[in-house]
């Protein structure tokens, strides 16, 4: 599977934004029911802000696609407010027209929590796959929560987050020691698998794993370089993420 990671260098976020939201508007057209994977975190707000704001102003519709996310916390219930699913009904869902039955999160409350991984490998392949999963990148170069020692043939399961993402995620908490210690995510083949992948990155504090991510070895040791090997997929970057492609 030859593919190579496709480059597009932005001026700002809001152009980077103004991209990705294209990105889907283009898909919805050709496939009005789509299965989008969406991540959460700062980084693809502004793209949600759009999309709201392309519903609200030029009639962009929702009610037939589906959506996937790519994480959430083990422990916090989809109502806390730094659950991703509560992240998701505030920044895009409660905005659009997308039917709440269309809308899967891992369930961060499951019981048995690498049940809820199967499931939720079974429902995506039940959904027929996904055409487009957005992604954001952390600055150790994870995506979902997929850390550095994750393989190609990842799935679904269960994770304890590096310290490095429990700190940079600790941002969004009033306690740090808040910060949930375990997650559920998709695993880096469950990402793979997807028709189309669109990875945002935007600021400084991502350049180094851009550049690793797009030109340096495929290796678990950043996951996201293993992207280099799926045939679709475009990493949209403002200029100080790109600072340090070559
Ligand atoms: C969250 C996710 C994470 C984030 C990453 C970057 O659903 O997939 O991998 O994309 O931690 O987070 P931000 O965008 O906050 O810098």
């Amino acid at each position: 599977m030859a593919g190579g990671i496709k480059v597009q260098i932005l001026d700002d976020e809001q152009a980077v934004a103004g991209l990705a939201a294209k990105f889907i508007v283009e898909l919805l057209r050709r496939r009005p029911d789509a299965v989008l994977g969406l991540a959460t975190g700062s980084t693809p707000e502004p793209t949600y802000d759009e999309l709201v704001r392309l519903h609200c102003e030029e009639g962009l519709s929702f009610s037939k696609v589906r959506t996937l996310n790519l994480d959430e916390y083990l422990g916090l219930d989809g109502d806390h407010e730094q659950s991703f699913r509560f992240f998701m009904q505030k920044h895009l869902f409660g905005h659009l027209d997308i039917r709440p039955w269309n809308t899967f999160i891992f369930d961060g409350m499951a019981r048995e929590p690498e049940q809820e991984c199967l499931a939720f490998e079974a429902k995506i392949r039940g959904l027929g796959g996904v055409d487009l999963w957005l992604l954001g990148l952390g600055g150790n170069g994870h995506i979902a929560f997929n850390e550095p020692g994750s393989t190609a043939g990842s799935r679904s399961r269960v994770v304890t987050p590096d310290p490095e993402t429990v700190e940079a995620n600790s941002r969004h908490f009033a306690d740090p020691r808040e910060v949930p210690r375990r997650g559920l995510t998709v695993g880096v083949g469950t990402i793979l698998d997807g028709r189309s992948i669109v990875l945002l990155a935007t600021g400084a504090h991502k350049a180094e794993a851009v550049a690793r991510a797009v030109e340096g070895p495929r290796s678990v040791d950043c996951p996201a370089s293993l992207l280099q090997d799926h045939p679709d997929c475009f990493f949209l970057l403002d200029r100080p993420a790109a600072a340090r492609l070559s």
